[in-house]
């Protein structure tokens, strides 16, 4: 991993809720095609689950079944990192010199902040509040190149860059600017029940997802049942058919075939027969993706992340003692 001379990519998914199509088709996919030209670091952001309530079994539980969901998606842990976060220490300790560096007015900024705490804006924790500036931790201590996340994630990418930039020139050059990498089709899968909201594992009723773990049956009935907008053609229209372009896609990239040859082959048939088809296409890549899931073991899983811990830490060690020296802590030792 180290002097590879190849840039490094990082990125993580929460362990709260179930993993839906959304999140494989925004990440886990893209990360895998990314394993060739990059050092690639993926971890399981643990301290990120808990700016909300989780139960403390469900929370362990969920920590294994994310690695799993790496490895069924065709993360490899001969070539990547794959570790926990709060087995590295160094991101909570950066997150709070990060803490430091941001001001309030960037974090109000922050949309998904918004959304997530709604009305109850007093009442939710200050983790939630201030939780971009440890996911801004997790990516600056790696000296990250490439942050692939999907749509959602990009605005806390772009305050990372901008407390790294200020970091930088507050203190001296310590991080690298990481670029955010998003999937031209495929950032923002929607919910299937309606298109004007983004896929989600939370706060969203089962009809609007694909959980990686539905069964393939639930699945086709859950594609059967997804709106569709108005008309009968096939056609790719975020403005005029955002349902159906949202299905297109979803077909487009589980299927590895080109929107424009769908919709050459779906012209002059209606969306009965396109949802059918779709149902098929999700109901044979489930079917694979659970044997491959169902193959690894929480043993294997927890020396997984054993080993992945004791690569990453050295790396996060550098970095936060560059970070501490620059603004004036351990100078003498
Ligand atoms: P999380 O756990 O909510 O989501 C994991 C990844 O899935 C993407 N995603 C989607 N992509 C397309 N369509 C959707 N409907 C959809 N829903 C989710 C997310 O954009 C994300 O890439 N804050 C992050 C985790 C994190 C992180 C980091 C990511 C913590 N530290 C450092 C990158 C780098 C999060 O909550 O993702």
């Amino acid at each position: 991993m180290v002097n590879t001379g190849k840039k490094t990519i990082f990125s993580g998914v929460k362990p709260s809720g179930d993993l839906h199509l959304g999140n494989y088709l925004g990440a886990l996919s893209q990360w895998v095609e990314l394993q060739d030209q990059y050092d690639c670091i993926f971890c399981v952001v643990d301290y990120h689950a808990i700016t909300v309530k989780q139960d403390p079994a469900d929370l362990n539980r969920r920590t294994l079944e994310i690695v799993k969901h790496y490895l069924a998606s065709g993360i490899n842990p001969e070539r990547s990192i794959i570790f926990q976060q709060s087995d590295v220490t160094e991101h909570t300790e950066l997150a709070w010199i990060l803490n430091c560096v941001a001001r309030m007015s960037d974090l109000n900024k922050m949309t998904q902040f918004k959304d997530k705490a709604g009305e109850n804006q007093e009442n939710v924790s200050v983790g939630l509040f201030d939780y971009p500036a440890l996911m801004a931790s997790d990516i600056l201590l790696y000296q990250t190149d490439a942050v692939p996340v999907g749509d959602d994630q990009v605005q806390h990418v772009e305050l990372t860059r901008t407390l790294a930039r200020r970091f930088n020139q507050q203190f001296s050059e310590v991080f690298k600017i990481p670029e955010v990498v998003i999937r031209k089709e495929g950032a923002r899968i929607m919910a299937l029940d309606d298109p004007a909201k983004k896929m989600s594992k939370s706060g969203q009723g089962a009809a609007g997802y694909i959980a990686l773990a539905d069964t393939p049956e639930e699945a086709e009935k859950k594609i059967m049942r997804a709106v569709t907008d108005s008309g009968d053609s096939v056609i790719y229209d975020k403005e005029q058919k955002p349902a159906l372009a949202n299905l297109l896609t979803i077909y487009s990239l589980l299927d590895h075939t080109p929107i424009k040859d769908l919709e050459a082959s779906y012209r002059g048939k209606g969306y009965a027969e396109f949802k059918h088809d779709l149902a098929g296409v999700v109901k044979k890549f489930l079917a694979g993706y659970h044997l491959k899931f169902n193959c690894f073991r929480d043993e294997d899983v927890k020396e997984i992340l054993k080993q992945g811990m004791a690569k990453a830490q050295p790396l996060a060690r550098e970095t936060i003692a560059k970070a501490k020296r620059a603004i004036g802590i351990n100078i003498n030792r």
